[in-house]
């Protein structure tokens, strides 16, 4: 579960969040929605513990967690107790797609790699290099690198973006597929695609949900 308690952020005098409390359940996926600059990206980078809060607290599975008064916690919890899939892939292009993956994992596990390239219907592709994947496929790895490590939560950010219809609605069942494995997953998006696959829709604007 992902908890945000009263959060405030500011990027210099922008004010981004204002007072932000957000609850994403186990087995749920919440649709973070809004436009473009409205703060989603800040939200998920405090679930996924890369951005300190100004004010307010982040649990997860209700840990509190602090990434300056407890650094080391927050990094060993990276990966592990939340998963992170960037809004682009970034993958290393002259690596292979299971090579990109073990990067991800604490330990170098070639089979739990190949495992979740196999549930995300790259099967074929393990041993394809980077630079060879398409759009679709690219997306589909980062997600098998956000669960390397099997986190109880995943944060995806803007997941169906720059994708034809056909591989929106793939990455949005492998959402909701992560959601009946019992994960809390919070995604960010201003793509009406992945409404069929959510359970909850949140609108962020001026700096708290309407
Ligand atoms: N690291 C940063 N430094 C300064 N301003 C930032 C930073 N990150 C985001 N912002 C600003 O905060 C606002 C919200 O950004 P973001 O969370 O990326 O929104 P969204 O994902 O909804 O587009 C935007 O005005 C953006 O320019
Ligand atoms: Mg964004």
């Amino acid at each position: 579960m992902i908890e945000l308690n009263g959060i405030a952020k500011s990027y210099g005098d922008r004010t981004v969040l204002r007072d932000l409390t957000l609850r994403v359940p186990n087995g749920s996926v919440v649709w973070l929605s809004g436009e473009s600059g409205s703060g989603k990206s800040t939200v998920l980078g405090l679930a996924a513990l890369l951005i300190h809060p100004d004010r307010g607290t982040v649990l997860l599975d209700g840990q509190e967690y602090d990434i300056r008064r407890g650094r080391a916690e927050a990094r060993s919890a990276r990966g592990v107790r939340v998963g992170f899939m960037p809004q682009s892939p970034l993958l290393l292009g002259e690596l292979t797609a299971v090579q990109n993956v073990m990067l991800a994992g604490i330990q170098n596990d070639r089979r739990a790699a190949r495992r979740l390239l196999s549930e995300v219907g790259l099967k074929h592709m393990v041993d394809t290099r980077g630079n060879l994947l398409s759009g679709g496929q690219q997306h589909r790895v980062s997600l098998a690198r956000a669960l390397m490590n099997a986190p109880a939560n995943l944060v995806v950010d803007e997941p169906t973006a720059s994708l034809d219809d056909e591989n929106a609605r793939a990455v949005g069942r492998l959402l909701a597929a992560q959601a009946e494995a019992g994960r809390a997953v919070l995604v960010a998006s201003h793509d009406a695609r992945v409404g069929p696959f959510v359970t909850d829709r949140i609108c962020l604007a001026d700096g708290a949900f309407r």
